[in-house]
């Protein structure tokens, strides 16, 4: 045996036997009755880099060496001197410390190996052992011990998330009976810990059905992300709430099970619809405020949010995506508030420099909402509401993929109601032309999924009694 033998793990993995990464020697405390024994094992050791901690001949002093010296592990012979045995001094090592213990002993009877499986050793090694056999077991008790401590650390560190996170977390089984949940469950529930654990998710949430049906996308997809559910406390008060989940295998049980976060979104959700209401009733304000300067066009900024609301929804756009387009175009043309309302009520047609005039409306609207903080960019709509998709609108002359969707979708509604509604210099056209302007301009001026949106509406009869005939 050399100064230091190398130990082969994995195929470019080598490391210095008797001592970590780092070159620290790991340290061990030989516990042997017989001194010399002990002497022998001491040499092959220090021979191999480790660094021994002491040597104990009885089991008392065992005890004690390791509480002084916290070795990384322990040779412990089974007869010793004194009143205990090395199975017993072990039984008592082990109710304070992860330590691995490898047993030496000429003894191999049934009831010794009975007694020594109780405290958990590492190995066995039966005198006399085989010295290279001694040291391949030392540097695996010691390499799988300290992976042991690694991953009790990490299960701890995943405890104290589980444990303090501020979302419910928890762990059901495929029947909705909870194996694991954390406190701010209880907090969610309302129930304390034994009434929680004595239900089943399936039964605290709405509508019915509801674990079912995350289970199925679950199981279907792998996972759920914010999946919207309410849940109902022990008060009776229904939570709106977000459910993120997917599926576990519980190797215990030999079954699967669902582990997941629930985010209670209720007063997040309360105070977005404040908020919309707040930005409604601004935007109701400044479309009241242009139309009262502007008789002509009185509704027609409504009927474009009604009919860009339409489209929207006929697109399968989501709820918020909706309103916002509404609201952007309930203000479409809040510029106007800028242009003489001579020139936007004038019963003739326009002349060059009042039309230059009107097209400055777009700007105008930017310049007024540009400032103020919406949650989108209800300035960029209204700033792009003229834009057209093969880059004939203006102010910008922006093409298709520059513009807006919201943009793109208030100007087709824009064009069709100004096309068949009144106009103070001429009559109401009504939806026939409006529908061919928009089918010529479909993937030229309009976008083709907005145009085809609104077709179906019209031949669904949608729009009957809103545009007229
Ligand atoms: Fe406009």
């Amino acid at each position: 045996m050399g100064e230091r033998a190398i130990v082969a793990r994995g195929d470019n993995h080598r490391i210095l036997q008797g001592k970590d990464v780092n070159g620290t020697p790991k340290r061990i405390l030989i516990v042997e009755d017989s001194l010399i024994v002990a002497m022998e094992l001491r040499e092959i050791l220090k021979r191999a880099g480790y660094e021994i901690t002491g040597t104990a001949v009885s089991g008392e002093e065992a005890i004690e060496l390791q509480r002084e010296t916290q070795p990384d592990l322990i040779l412990m012979d089974i007869m010793l001197q004194g009143q205990m045995t090395g199975i017993e001094a072990s039984a008592e090592i082990k109710k304070t410390s992860p330590v691995p213990i490898i047993y030496t002993t000429a003894y191999s009877d049934e009831e010794t190996l009975n007694d020594l499986k109780l405290t958990d050793p590492f190995a066995y090694l039966k005198k006399p052992y085989d010295n290279k056999e001694l040291l391949i077991t030392i540097e695996l008790a010691i390499e799988r011990s300290a992976y042991q401590r690694k991953l009790t650390a990490s299960e701890f560190k995943y405890r104290g998330l589980f444990d303090n996170s501020v979302d419910a977390i928890f762990i059901v089984g495929r029947d909705g009976r909870f194996i694991d949940f954390n406190i701010s469950l209880t907090r969610l529930t309302g129930y304390n810990r034994e009434d929680t654990a004595a239900q089943t998710l399936s039964e605290m949430l709405e509508p019915e059905g509801s674990f079912g049906s995350i289970t199925e996308k679950i199981e279907s997809e792998g996972m759920i992300r914010d999946y919207e559910v309410r849940l109902r406390q022990k008060g009776g008060e229904v939570r709106d709430c977000q459910i993120t989940a997917t599926s576990l295998y519980i190797e215990d049980v030999n079954s699967f099970a669902y582990q997941g976060i629930i985010r209670d979104i209720t007063d997040l959700r309360r105070s977005l619809e404040l908020q919309n209401h707040l930005i409604s009733g601004i935007i109701q304000v400044m479309a009241a405020t242009v139309e009262a300067r502007d008789p002509y066009t009185a509704g027609h900024q409504e009927r474009v949010a009604i009919l860009s609301e339409l489209i929207a929804r006929e697109m399968g756009l989501p709820e918020d995506k909706i309103n916002e387009i509404r609201m952007a175009a309930m203000i479409h043309d809040l510029g106007k508030i800028h242009i003489p309302s001579e020139i936007l009520s004038k019963p003739t047609k326009l002349n060059d420099t009042e039309f230059e005039l009107i097209m400055t409306h777009p700007t105008i609207g930017y310049e007024i909402l540009k400032d103020v903080e919406f949650p989108f960019d209800l300035a960029g709509i209204v700033y792009q509401h003229h834009e057209r998709c093969d880059g004939s609108g203006y102010p910008l002359k922006l093409k298709k993929d520059d513009i807006y969707l919201e943009s793109r979708i208030i100007s087709v509604a824009d064009v069709v109601e100004a096309m068949a509604s009144h106009r103070p210099y001429r009559p109401a056209q009504g939806i026939k032309p409006a529908l061919e302007e928009i089918r010529k301009g479909r993937a030229s001026r309009y976008d083709e999924e907005v145009v085809d949106a609104f077709c179906r509406l019209v031949q669904k009869k949608a729009l009957d009694g809103f545009l007229v005939e």
